[in-house]
């Protein structure tokens, strides 16, 4: 799920933190949307290196992305916590004055919030009224809890404690519908990602721009939605998932080695990785000098085994193999006619083919993908963030599998 976690400012911000960690732990993308208040309390490189993402704060930054609607469209879930009065008034009355706002108002997805303030806050009749409104509107309260606050006071206002909101948002997500569906459980998916690189000596390799988002965007979907995930990672430029098994490789040899080894013992194969097609025929132990290779430098390549293709033709009833096919064609009927052409020579039973460019494809959050099946045809198109494009198009992938069954 894209779960968006909104966090204003109170003490409780760094209890947050917590909140990120235990729905990151869960497989979910998390999205943090802190106040400028929040900031104060806890700090933007804990929340981006908890999140592995982005932290959104403010509402005039990348304005092109049109990100005070993107960010509350593309959620399943929004949770805010800690809540502070000042934001729950503000959430009552609708304002937009801040992005968490903005995104609020952009979004369809359930609300959660975890109010946080002292007792007399809390008990205050424009916060009850508040809380009234909100819950009026179908907006879910985890907490708060009597306990410990901030000063030498306690009672009624503290926080609710971190996995007891994890617990209690997602089953919020799931008791609306919002909650991807456990539909690969019971199952293994191998995935790969990344780009190959391919020495030319101790220093130099020839590589590509995959940066590996969109298959680790896959291993954290399959594992969201209940597999055992195995991912094979080249080179990538995101964090990898935690609770998966990874294994790390550099290059087309390597990969092809761990995908066979690999592949008999999962369900579903998905070759996301850019494999270097081409190798070079020797590989210097030393430096390659200039003084020696002159003004030209002549490299001679030969090609790497079809690691697609070697899986797809290994018999192993009940097994789904499922490619990408990169193309730089710009024209739809030509990016369809290529992924038709390249189904047939690999062999695969599904072919996700995804348009790439100087612009388009690599390196990005988002990306526009077509899934053809085994015989050509177009079976799903998709579009958005790469987490919401794994999403959609496993949601294939799983049906496929209890079709094959
Ligand atoms: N692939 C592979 N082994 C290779 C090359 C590619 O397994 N040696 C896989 C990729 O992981 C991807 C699919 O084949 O799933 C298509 O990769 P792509 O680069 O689009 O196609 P190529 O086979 O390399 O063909 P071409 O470069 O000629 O388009």
């Amino acid at each position: 799920m894209n779960i968006v976690v909104g966090i204003t400012g109170g003490i409780a911000a760094y209890k947050a933190v917590n909140v990120i960690r235990g729905l990151v732990l869960a497989g979910h993308d998390v999205h943090v949307v802190a106040t400028e208040a929040a900031l104060r309390f806890v700090g933007r490189p804990t929340l981006e290196a908890i999140s592995r993402n982005t932290v959104n704060t403010d509402l005039y930054e990348a304005v092109a992305e049109v990100r005070h609607v993107a960010i509350g469209q593309a959620a399943d879930l929004i949770v805010i916590a800690p809540a502070t009065a000042n934001t729950i008034a503000k959430l009552a009355a609708g304002l937009a004055d801040d992005l968490l706002g903005n995104t609020v108002l952009a979004s369809r997805a359930p609300i959660v919030i975890a109010p946080a303030m002292h007792t007399e806050m809390w008990q205050n009749p424009a916060t009850v009224a508040n809380v009234r409104t909100l819950e009026s509107r179908g907006v879910h309260l985890i907490g708060p809890v009597s306990g410990q606050l901030t000063g030498k006071d306690s009672g009624a206002g503290r926080m609710a404690e971190p996995d007891d909101i994890v617990r209690g948002a997602l089953a919020v997500a799931a008791a609306s519908g919002s909650a991807v569906p456990n539909d690969l459980a019971g199952r293994s998916v191998l995935v790969t990602a990344g780009g190959t690189r391919e020495p030319l000596d101790p220093v130099r390799y020839i590589g590509n721009r995959s940066s590996g988002r969109q298959g680790i965007a896959i291993a954290r979907a399959a594992q969201a939605r209940g597999a055992r995930v195995t991912l094979i990672a080249a080179h990538v430029e995101v964090e990898l998932p935690t609770g998966i098994d990874v294994v790390r490789v550099e290059t087309t040899a390597e990969l092809l080695d761990a995908a066979t080894e690999a592949a008999p013992s999962h369900d579903l194969v998905i070759m996301a990785a850019a494999v270097a097609d081409y190798r070079p025929v020797s590989v210097s132990d030393d430096k390659i000098k200039k003084a020696q290779t002159g003004d030209h430098l002549t490299l001679e390549l030969v090609q790497n085994p079809d690691i697609l293709a070697t899986l797809s033709h290994a018999d192993h009833a009940g097994r789904l193999v499922v490619g990408f096919a990169a193309e730089t064609a710009t024209d739809r009927d030509d990016l369809i006619r290529l992924g038709r052409e390249k189904i047939a020579r690999k062999g695969c039973d599904f072919l996700v083919v995804n348009g790439v460019g100087w612009t388009t494809g690599f390196a990005r959050d988002d990306n526009t993908v077509t899934v053809l099946d085994a015989s050509g045809a177009i079976v799903f198109e998709a579009s958005g963030s790469k987490s919401s494009v794994a999403d959609d198009i496993l949601g294939v992938f799983a049906t496929a599998l209890s079709g094959a069954e």
